[in-house]
């Protein structure tokens, strides 16, 4: 008869509810930052900040961000549509906690120093990189949408110095 598996000596974590341990997972998984631009009512500017940017593919080269359908920017979004996507260099916090909602979404565009692609589509100055893209398509999933997004001109800067959130914080 084969020996007793040893005890182990670590403590097998508990189960958790699953939303609760999902909220968890995701502290626990470092995440660059990004502000996803558009044009809103009257090609006025709208933006947000976003974590859930991904590489999708090089050929064609595609990125995919998840955004909540409550968003303001939501409902400027749709297939065919420019968006820029700029993923912020450490020092932009204060630009990312603006468009993450603690800046009034008229008043956003004043925090960091923006200027404008050929769309006429805000591209943060500074950024880590700025990605111009089109909306290529939307996929509703629960409260968000998947929207996946071409890109057609990339900017990028010198260092490789990125802004990090992880645990509800940026490192
Ligand atoms: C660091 C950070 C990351 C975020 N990531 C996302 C995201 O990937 N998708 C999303 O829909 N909202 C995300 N949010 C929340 C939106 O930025 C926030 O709800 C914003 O206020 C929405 O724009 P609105 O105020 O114009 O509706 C994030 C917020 C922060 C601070």
């Amino acid at each position: 008869m084969a020996d007793p598996a040893p005890a182990p000596s670590v403590p097998v974590p508990e189960p958790v509810d699953v939303t609760m341990g999902l909220k968890g997972a995701m502290r626990r998984l470092p995440s660059g930052v990004a502000i996803v631009t558009a044009l809103g009512e009257g090609k006025a500017p709208v933006g947000m900040a976003a974590t859930s940017i991904t590489s999708l593919t090089m050929d064609p080269p595609a990125v995919l961000v998840c955004v909540n359908q409550t968003a303001g920017i939501h409902a400027h979004l749709s297939p065919g549509c420019p968006v820029s996507i700029n993923l912020l260099s450490r020092h932009q916090r204060e630009v990312s906690a603006a468009f993450g909602g603690a800046v009034a979404r008229e008043a956003r565009f004043g925090v960091g120093q923006w200027t404008a692609d050929p769309h006429g589509l805000p591209i943060l100055e500074e950024a880590q990189a700025n990605l111009s893209c089109t909306i290529e398509s939307m996929t509703p999933f629960g409260t968000h949408s998947i929207v996946i997004a071409r890109v057609k001109a990339v900017r990028l800067s010198d260092a490789v110095d990125p802004l990090i959130f992880q645990d509800g914080a940026y490192l």
